[in-house]
């Protein structure tokens, strides 16, 4: 049994959650990680990750009953498990609903049977924003529900706050913004970018390449959410996690290729392109808030997290894992 506080993190698999959990093992927690069940009893991006405060549980955040068992004796709870591709929400959106906003609804429901809960962080998404209306983008801008993906989300986070005005759930939501680094799935740009020059291809298959982003680098994502952790008084409370810099996907891309030192020329595959009224053009995010409530700056330039990523991602042993010939959605 350890003696060190006992953090959940739901997600712990994934890409973040990979990274969030490391954190929390370096900052002195004992963390439970919830990995998605599969028959290959794989633990995602955990897998072969040793250490002493580490206990890995497979199953399914829709799964009320395992989200009250993995919930309880946990002071803190990270709740990231969630389907994230975009373009995969508008072929299967009854999954999103069961997993992002049932499931949601599952670990909140958990928490609310957990005595020993302080706080239970909910993760948002820069998405449910939609098209910047203005910016830089407060938490105080409208939602737009512009795909599937972002409507879940923001049902997500209607419950989430809900459980706080209702009943007293100390719950905070999380909202980072695009976060890229090492282990991203390539569905994302910056991996498919990487994976597809780092396998030889000269000719780089692309969608739309106008729209802006406030790309997070994962650490500093991850520190994002240990700040919102350990932030006073900010139940109820929903706090974006951005760097307040926006950028082009042609400029990121542009900046990719030349740190990567190969030319390349970039070919519109309709396949990546989402519909015309889905496609959010610009996020640009106003990360104040979190700023002046924990002091949380990002410690990394677009470029040095670029830097990171592309060393991690032309490791041959990595590159394995991705498929760069074929669109991952
Ligand atoms: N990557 C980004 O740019 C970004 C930006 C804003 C918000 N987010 C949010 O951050 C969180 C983590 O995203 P990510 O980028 O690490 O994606 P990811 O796909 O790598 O991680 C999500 C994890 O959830 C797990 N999961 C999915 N369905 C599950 C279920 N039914 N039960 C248990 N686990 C399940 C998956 O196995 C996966 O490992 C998500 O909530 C996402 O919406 C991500």
């Amino acid at each position: 049994m350890s003696t060190k506080p006992t953090v959940l993190v739901t997600g712990a698999d994934g890409f973040i959650g990979s990274h969030l959990t490391e954190l929390l093992l370096n900052e002195g927690y004992h963390v439970r990680a919830l990995c998605l069940y599969n028959s290959f009893g794989s633990l995602g991006w955990l897998e072969g990750v040793s250490h002493p405060e580490l206990e890995t549980i497979s199953g399914d955040v829709r799964d009320p009953d395992l989200c009250r068992q993995i919930s309880d004796g946990c002071e803190i709870i990270f709740h990231l498990a969630a389907l994230i591709a975009i373009p995969y929400s508008y072929v299967a959106p009854d999954s999103y609903v069961d997993t992002n906003i049932r499931g949601t609804l599952n670990m909140l429901q958990g928490a609310r049977a957990n005595k020993s809960l302080k706080r239970i962080i909910i993760t948002s998404t820069s998405e449910v924003y939609g098209t910047a209306l203005t910016v830089p983008i407060a938490e105080t801008h409208p939602r737009q529900p512009q795909s599937p993906y972002s409507a879940t989300k923001i049902g997500a986070d209607a419950l989430a706050l809900s459980f706080h005005a209702a009943f007293d759930l100390p719950v905070v939501i999380a909202r980072p913004f695009n976060t890229f680094g090492p282990r991203q799935s390539a569905r994302a740009i910056i991996p498919t970018i990487i994976t597809q020059i780092a396998s030889g291809a000269t000719e780089i298959k692309v969608g739309d390449l106008t729209p802006t982003r406030d790309f997070n680098y994962v650490e500093d994502t991850a520190r994002g959410f240990l700040a919102i952790a350990r932030a006073n008084d900010v139940e109820g409370q929903e706090i974006n996690i951005a760097t307040g810099s926006e950028v082009t996907m042609a400029k990121t891309l542009d900046t990719i290729a030349t740190l990567m030192g190969k030319e390349v020329s970039w070919v519109t595959d309709p396949a990546r392109l989402r519909p015309s009224k889905s496609e959010v053009r610009r996020l640009l995010g106003d990360s104040s808030k979190l700023r002046e409530l924990t002091g949380w700056a990002p410690k990394y330039s677009l470029e040095d997290g670029l830097r990171k990523t592309i060393e991690w991602f032309t490791e041959p042993a990595n590159l394995a894992r991705y498929k760069a010939d074929i669109y991952n959605r």
